[in-house]
């Protein structure tokens, strides 16, 4: 049993000015009284060592509210990243304590083999956030599972083998999910499945063509421009011509596509953006060589992008296939795909079991998070709170020209890229990239990383974050950049400065 509370002076907001607060009323409730910090990091280690935690010294979280966690000494944290884009409304929210409680001291397990009304209620619920069509629904257990599915059931129902997928996206960690990932660090050296082609990523930053205005974000890169003229976007049309291309090439020529599979932001990627009209160029072609469309939501769905409950929506797109994980259960193992009753007919063509898939207790807890995000206006929270940070966030490119290469993403779904020559744009190599996400953790913020070199510092916080906590946070961050600026000049490495 955990007893007391620690007691905080103030909130440690830590080596940063005294504008940049904590909220003071957050303290955790209970000491932590769990197993020895060094037995939990040996148990760790060895146990599942190819699984690395962050951090030099990885920190043992024991408790969490809202958007802050402690770890085993007291020390309190702004999660800016929730368990990987999965915390969506804030840890421990009573409600979600609540209706999980109160399921799983009824009715915890059924499988499908019997029914149970919180099944009923939780998918009427989540259809009537999807477009009319996408009427079926399958509960899984994660989005390695959603997405594994969605592949069967494109290749069930076209009768193609092939899946295309952009470089630089992340889809699962199971054999055809990896094959469709296409982000050489999350891939283990295996021949990869058949059937998985990866077509040039539309990257506006680091690819040869687009400029920030491509994408649809409200942060605006002064130094990347392009030729687009007026509505027509040039670089959507030579990315798509590029893809169109590949195929072209590498298919028998009446060859069908089984499946096009995108996140709508890329995630591990490092908050890739396409441009705004690429998305819907590549579904046209897709569909005309006989393909469905999947939009992976997984990290981007539920409001977090600001304007849409579903960022495909942002993209004018519709797709065949919805995949789900991550958001939908709050850090709760769930998954979901979603498709229309012409292509789900497919699946009758064998027993399908999901032993766990559609659990009560998940679906009360999926109910709780779709309430919550209604409720508290979640999605209008990450489109205000989002649109100020990534602004802030933005002055860093100025302020910082040859450290900060680039500032994207939209709502809550936020990237920062970290260069060494803004010329080049030559990625910060890791270990300095380390050093400053180390730091950022000892001022008490907590923010992910991804991108092909693992540069880009990814932040994607709980939707319930405030302004307040967006400028403690790039408080933090400049002060963390000032700390490398100064170890680089005491060094006497070469930082470019170039004029703003
Ligand atoms: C876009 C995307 N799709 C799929 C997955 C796989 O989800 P899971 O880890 O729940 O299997 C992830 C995980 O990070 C993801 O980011």
């Amino acid at each position: 049993m955990l007893k007391g509370g620690f007691k905080f002076s103030r909130i440690e907001c830590r080596g940063i000015s005294k504008s940049c607060v904590f909220s003071k009323h957050e303290v955790a409730s209970a000491v932590y009284e769990g197993v020895d910090y060094d037995i939990v990091k040996t148990t760790r280690m060895t146990a599942t060592p190819s699984e690395r935690p962050y951090y030099k010294k990885p920190l043992l979280l024991h408790e969490g509210r809202k958007q802050w966690l402690w770890d085993h000494e007291g020390r309190q944290y702004l999660d800016m990243f929730g368990g990987i884009v999965t915390v969506g409304v804030g840890h421990c929210h009573p409600k979600i304590v609540e209706a999980a409680t109160r399921q799983i001291s009824k009715l915890g397990h059924t499988t499908a083999i019997y029914m149970h009304s919180q099944y009923h209620e939780y998918v009427a619920k989540l259809k009537k956030k999807l477009p009319e069509r996408l009427n079926i629904v399958h509960l899984v257990n994660s989005g390695t599972e959603a997405n594994e599915l969605a592949f069967l059931i494109a290749r069930l129902y076209t009768g193609a083998q092939e899946i295309i997928s952009l470089q630089n996206c992340y889809h699962g960690s199971s054999l055809a999910t990896q094959a469709a990932t296409a982000m050489p660090t999350m891939k283990h050296p295996i021949s990869p499945l058949p059937g998985f082609i990866h077509v040039m990523n539309p990257d506006v930053y680091r690819g040869l063509w687009g400029g920030s205005h491509c994408r649809d974000s409200p942060v605006l890169h002064r130094a990347i421009t392009c030729e687009c003229v007026g509505n027509k976007c040039i670089a959507a049309d030579n990315y798509f011509h590029q893809m169109e291309n590949t195929i072209k090439y590498s298919l028998p020529k009446s060859g069908k596509i089984a499946a096009f599979i995108a996140e709508s932001i890329q995630g591990i990627g490092g908050v890739g953006q396409y441009p705004k009209t690429y998305l819907a160029k590549v579904y046209d072609f897709v569909r005309s060589r006989g393909g469905l469309c999947i939009a992976d939501e997984v990290q981007t769905g539920f409001g977090r992008t600001g304007d849409h409950f579903w960022c495909f929506e942002d993209h004018n797109i519709q797709p065949d296939i919805v995949t789900l994980a991550k958001g939908i259960g709050n850090g709760f193992p769930m998954g979901a795909v979603i498709t229309t009753s012409e292509i789900a007919e497919v699946l009758n063509s064998a027993i399908r079991v999901n032993t766990y898939g559609g659990n009560p207790v998940a679906c009360a807890v999926g109910s709780a998070v779709l309430d919550v995000i209604e409720e508290e206006r979640l999605q209008e929270n990450s489109k205000i709170v989002g649109t100020h940070l990534l602004k802030q966030l933005s002055t860093l490119i100025l302020d910082y020209p040859a450290i900060v290469g680039d500032v994207r993403g939209k709502g809550l779904m936020i990237g920062v890229e970290l260069i060494t020559n803004p010329e080049t744009k030559e990625p910060m190599p890791r270990a300095q990239v380390l050093e400053i996400f180390e730091d950022i953790k000892n001022m008490g913020v907590l923010i992910g990383i991804g991108g092909l070199d693992g540069n880009i510092f990814r932040i994607k916080p709980p939707m319930c974050v405030t302004k307040e906590n967006a400028d403690a946070t790039v408080e933090v961050i400049k002060k963390a950049l000032d700390m490398y600026r100064s170890r680089c000049e005491e060094n006497k490495e070469t930082v470019y400065f170039v004029a703003a």
